[in-house]
């Protein structure tokens, strides 16, 4: 049941330290990272990853393929629904990653099929034990982040990219010529501190303010680049699909060529930093300011965006690669304060399903 909770939603959002640490219980021995079922030399001969998603699950991928490309993997992060028309070419020497919560998502699952007949390799990175997805695909690496009842997608959200993440340095050991960060020593420790990282982001109330100071807004816009691009199209998403209110996403050097227009004075801009370079966002949101917009800066505290946001959520500092973990965390509480002040049915978004089985 949702216990003490209001709603599963918040219940699950609050389950992310336990869930994280069962992610990562056991993947990373002796500075190594393992997985049961993909033992060293698993990934051998393999040229060009492919991840295919829908929604929530291709954000995570967009992250974790940001971090294949740091490690100088060929990569492509494709949505499932568009797989035959915006894929590369597939071989034997290609590994398509479907990346599904649910396992179940007909999107992603025909996906998989398709670069399966084209001979591609074929992994699932699922929460669900005998899904779908990890039965047909040859691996499946479960993200342990325990059933999730709320339709917007939280906790399995943060496990999959950290599995993602793992799964990149495991990857990166059987192909890469590089790791995809220098100190992997380092991303590996500040890992294990990510669940007291996030109970510290829990312990806050400043996004159910915020949520408070911005409810009549017309739209909301969430900006990001590098890591915190795909973290701004998650956090707009989660917005528009639980509130029913207008939020879209971007590249924060994307806002001048186009949606810069529909930026007013009535339209928080929110812009990410995952504690990385945050000049193009910082620029970009300067703009946006300048048109009136109220600048909303989701980051850690020696952000540069600090300098110039109306309002700061603060993420406790860690390395780049989990910042946008943290920040998306405070997303979630903003679009979950927003709902309930809007009186939504939280669990269950009109017009949305928990698992989308048609095509
Ligand atoms: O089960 P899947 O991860 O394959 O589901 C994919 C999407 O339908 C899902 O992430 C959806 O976008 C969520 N409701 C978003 O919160």
């Amino acid at each position: 049941g949702k216990g003490a909770y209001d709603h599963y939603m918040l219940k699950e959002i609050h389950s992310q330290p336990t869930a994280l640490s069962n992610t990562i219980e056991g993947r990373i021995q002796d500075g190594e990272v393992t997985f049961e079922a993909l033992p060293a030399g698993t990934f051998e001969g393999i040229e060009t990853v492919q991840f295919v998603a829908c929604g929530t699950s291709y954000h995570a991928a967009m992250y974790g393929g940001q971090l294949l490309r740091a490690a100088d993997i060929r990569t492509e992060v494709v949505r499932a629904s568009e797989y035959e028309s915006a894929s590369g070419p597939v071989d034997e020497t290609t590994l398509v990653v479907a990346v599904t919560q649910s396992g179940e998502t007909a999107d992603t699952l025909d996906a998989l099929r398709t670069g399966a007949d084209h001979g591609a390799r074929t992994l699932a990175v699922t929460n669900v034990v005998g899904s779908t997805a990890a039965r047909e695909a040859d691996e499946a690496v479960y993200i342990r982040a325990g059933p999730e009842v709320g339709v917007a997608a939280t906790k399995t959200y943060s496990s999959q990219a950290v599995s993602l993440a793992l799964l990149t340095q495991r990857l990166a050991d059987d192909v890469a010529h590089a790791t995809p960060a220098d100190d992997r020593a380092e991303m590996l420790d500040t890992l294990a501190d990510l669940p007291d990282h996030l109970e510290q982001i829990l312990e806050q109330n400043a996004a159910e303010t915020l949520a408070q100071e911005t409810i009549d807004s017309e739209s909301y816009f969430f900006i990001g680049n590098g890591l915190g691009h795909s973290v701004a199209l998650e956090g707009a998403l989660k917005f528009k699909e639980i509130t029913y209110e207008h939020a879209e996403g971007f590249a924060s050097g994307q806002l001048k060529h186009g949606p810069l227009a529909l930026v007013t004075e009535n339209s928080p801009v929110i812009a990410v930093s995952t504690g990385g370079d945050d000049e193009k966002t910082k620029t970009n949101a300067l703009e946006a300011q300048s048109r009136g917009a109220p600048i909303v800066a989701i980051g850690p505290d020696d952000t540069p965006l600090t300098d110039i946001a109306d309002t700061h959520l603060s993420i406790p500092e860690t390395h780049p690669v989990w910042g946008g973990l943290l920040a998306n965390v405070q997303l979630q509480l903003f679009a979950y304060h927003a709902a309930k002040q809007l009186d939504r049915p939280i669990d269950k978004p009109r017009n949305l399903a928990k698992s989308v089985t048609v095509e």
